[in-house]
């Protein structure tokens, strides 16, 4: 299976949704990437469900949602109406993790579970038979345009090996600071999608720079 691209649209140009999501539903992007961010869990607000449906309008590829945001449980069923695929909660930021990736998967959506850079990938070992994919940080989330750190490729190898000792049927995919140059570091890792925001929107060509992360 080819790796897929998810451009993290916290990078697009807000004023533009229409066309930026037109942009993407014209490239080699597999997914939308969609940052949410409460002001709590992480030090930064990015924006909420009204926003994400505009995105969902335009777009023709699944949302996948990564929330960065403090017990998601009440907010399950309104991101699935708002057009999520994937959604992706954070081990740090939910009490009852199995409940919640249970409750995720009863609105017929796949269970995403995120770990920071500080977390280690053990914390999954009695989750990761439940899980449809693993996120790991490879900056600490909350900001767009951070500088990569090098302990994701670790990460990623022992994510890879407690999916195939379990038979897990999770994807991995990493998210921070993703670029032309670790990207083929990350797949031979075991990287199965690739989020990239800044990379790809400050770009001068963006559909070129999906193409190029595709063909890697
Ligand atoms: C960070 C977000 C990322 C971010 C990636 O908290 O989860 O998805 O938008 O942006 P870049 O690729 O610029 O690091
Ligand atoms: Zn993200």
């Amino acid at each position: 299976m080819s790796h897929k691209i998810a451009p993290s649209v916290l990078a697009c140009d807000f004023a533009n949704i229409q066309s930026e999501s037109e942009m993407l539903n014209k490239s080699e992007a597999d997914w939308f990437h969609i940052d949410i961010m409460d002001g709590v869990f992480v030090p930064n607000i990015s924006f909420g469900l009204p926003v994400m449906e505009a995105f969902h309008k335009h777009a023709t590829k699944p949302l996948d949602v990564h929330l960065m945001i403090k017990d998601a449980d009440p907010y399950i069923a309104d991101f699935k109406k708002a057009g999520a695929h994937v959604l992706t909660v954070h081990w740090e930021a939910c009490t009852h993790i199995h409940r919640t990736i249970q409750a995720i998967q009863a609105e017929g959506m796949l269970a995403g579970v995120s770990l920071n850079p500080g977390t280690p990938v053990s914390v999954l070992e009695d989750i990761i038979q439940d899980l449809d994919l693993v996120l790991i940080m490879s900056v600490n989330p909350g900001f767009g345009g951070q500088k990569f750190i090098e302990g994701a490729y670790k990460k990623i190898k022992q994510t890879k090996e407690l999916i195939q000792k379990t038979g897990s049927k999770a994807l991995i995919e990493v998210d921070g600071g993703v670029n032309a140059e670790n990207a083929p570091k990350l797949i031979a890792a075991g990287a199965d999608v690739l989020v990239a925001g800044s990379f790809v929107f400050k770009s001068d060509d963006p559909i070129a720079t999906i193409k190029n992360l595709k063909e890697i």
